[in-house]
């Protein structure tokens, strides 16, 4: 890039939308309330040594008390549509019954939002499975996705008067293989098989979950979230590291992306995971029912660069079912606090294959952020100039994609809170919004301020 080049302004198309994102367990905090019953990730937290220093989904960000407080924050910071997920336990806690009261909860959400002027962008599943459900084997069973349908049936009928657009599953990848592959997330199973079977079960839960939204106003639109990352060789000369990246890209990319998109899974996929029982529990005509989007989220972080080297933390038991051995070397790029590559360029060529590969489905970056280690000055501020530029980075490469003729329509930082980061649990800040955990206090971080601007100016101003 020539010098001087980034300080080129951007504008993004007219009626781009500008938001941001939470999910449920990560916020919400009061996990008992009101009827609320435990999902996978309370009993995943009480397990020792599972989240970092035991860490668990209370307080949170006390989301669910302050909620009227953080949508006015949204309000102050310009936000366009807020991202936030719904949570299944407080839904429907057992998975069958609906309980009111906690459905109470996202209408007020939903209401206050509308009331200030902020497009409501919920997802009905951020990886809160009731617990009672895991009982009944979680994923591994294929009736979790028709129950899925039932909660999906329970909040339209609540809210389908009022939004419009929903999105049925966010990262359907981590679910699965972190979920049931290498434990590192809830339920913490390490069963390939289960891995697999989970997999398609949540996609099955998409598709049927689509169709209740659809049957339920002919204006309705439903996505999906995938979490997709550009996959590339090591060393390209290598037939090994080759073999890895078309293993992992396809585990990781296009078990998702075919399925939803084009309505079957890829041949060299079904191949791939044939040992691991696929065939076995994709059943006749759920393909067609998973195949149907009418957008597609896209979570980007960072890409993978994979080497066919052994390092002990692959095999059976890992993410990557399928692939006997994959490593992450490092390249010496610039790292965030959770350890992840900074590298905004494979965005660009990511979007530009979505819309190749892919066409005529409107895109949106429905996560992209960064957690950086925050420092609180004396005087209380934070100033977090490494975030603003890994947003901006990011914001620029995406935007050479729309240059190039790809239709991205949106894009939601992650996250609006500092938050509860899974099994890293409060120690990774991803917020604009600075969270004291101990007081519950919220102070903007500059990020916020910048990012306010971006949004009024739909892009960046040079
Ligand atoms: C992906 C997930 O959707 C979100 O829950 C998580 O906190 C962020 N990425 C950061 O890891």
């Amino acid at each position: 890039m020539e010098a001087g080049a980034e300080a080129t302004p951007v504008e993004f198309p007219a009626g781009f939308l500008w938001g941001v994102a939470t999910a449920a367990f990560q916020v919400e905090g009061s996990t008992t309330a009101d009827g609320r019953s435990p999902s996978i990730w309370d009993t995943f937290c009480a397990r020792p040594g599972a989240v970092k220093n035991g860490d668990t989904g209370d307080p949170a960000a006390d989301h669910y008390r302050r909620m009227p407080d953080d949508v006015a924050l949204m309000r102050e910071l310009g936000v366009g549509a807020y991202r936030f997920s719904l949570a299944w336990p407080r839904v429907r806690p057992d998975g069958g019954e609906v309980n009111p009261a906690g459905l109470d909860f996202y209408e007020r959400l939903v209401d206050t939002l509308l009331a200030e002027g902020i497009t409501p962008w919920p997802t009905l599943y951020h990886w809160d499975l009731p617990h009672a459900l895991e009982e009944r084997g979680g994923w591994t069973n294929r009736d979790t996705a028709y129950r899925f349908a039932d909660y999906t049936a329970a909040v339209l009928d609540r809210l389908g008067d009022r939004v419009s657009t929903w999105t049925t599953l966010n990262e359907p990848w981590c679910s699965a293989f972190l979920g049931y592959g290498s434990g590192r997330h809830a339920p913490g199973r390490t069963e390939p098989r289960a891995a697999v079977a989970a997999a398609h079960h949540l996609l099955l839960a998409h598709g049927l979950g689509a169709e209740v939204v659809r049957s339920t106003a002919a204006e309705n639109r439903v996505g999906i979230t995938l979490n997709l990352f550009p996959v590339s060789p090591a060393d390209p000369d290598s037939a090994e590291d080759r073999e890895v990246a078309r293993r992992v890209d396809g585990v990781q990319n296009r078990l998702f992306l075919d399925s939803v998109l084009r309505g079957r899974y890829p041949d060299d996929v079904l191949a791939d995971l044939e040992p691991f029982g696929l065939r076995d529990v994709v059943l006749t005509g759920d393909e067609a029912v998973i195949g149907g989007t009418d957008f597609l989220g896209v979570n980007y972080y960072r890409d993978h660069y994979v080497s066919a080297v052994p390092n002990g933390k692959s095999g059976p038991a890992s993410e990557w079912v399928g692939a006997e051995h994959v490593s992450f070397p490092k390249r010496g790029l610039p790292q965030t606090d959770s350890g992840w590559d900074v590298n905004a360029e494979p965005l660009t060529g990511l979007l530009l294959t979505l819309h190749t590969d892919y066409p005529r489905v409107p895109l949106y970056i429905t996560e992209n952020g960064v957690a950086y280690a925050d420092v609180v000055d004396e005087d209380g501020r934070i100033d977090d100039t490494d975030r603003i530029a890994f947003v901006e980075q990011h914001l620029r490469a995406a935007h050479r994609a729309v240059e190039q003729g790809v239709d991205l329509r949106g894009y939601f930082y992650w996250s609006l809170l500092d938050n509860f980061e899974w099994a890293e649990g409060y120690a990774k800040r991803f917020g604009l919004v600075h969270v004291d955990y101990g007081t519950q206090r919220r102070t903007p971080k500059a990020s916020a301020a910048w990012y306010s601007r971006v949004m009024a100016d739909n892009g960046l101003a040079g």
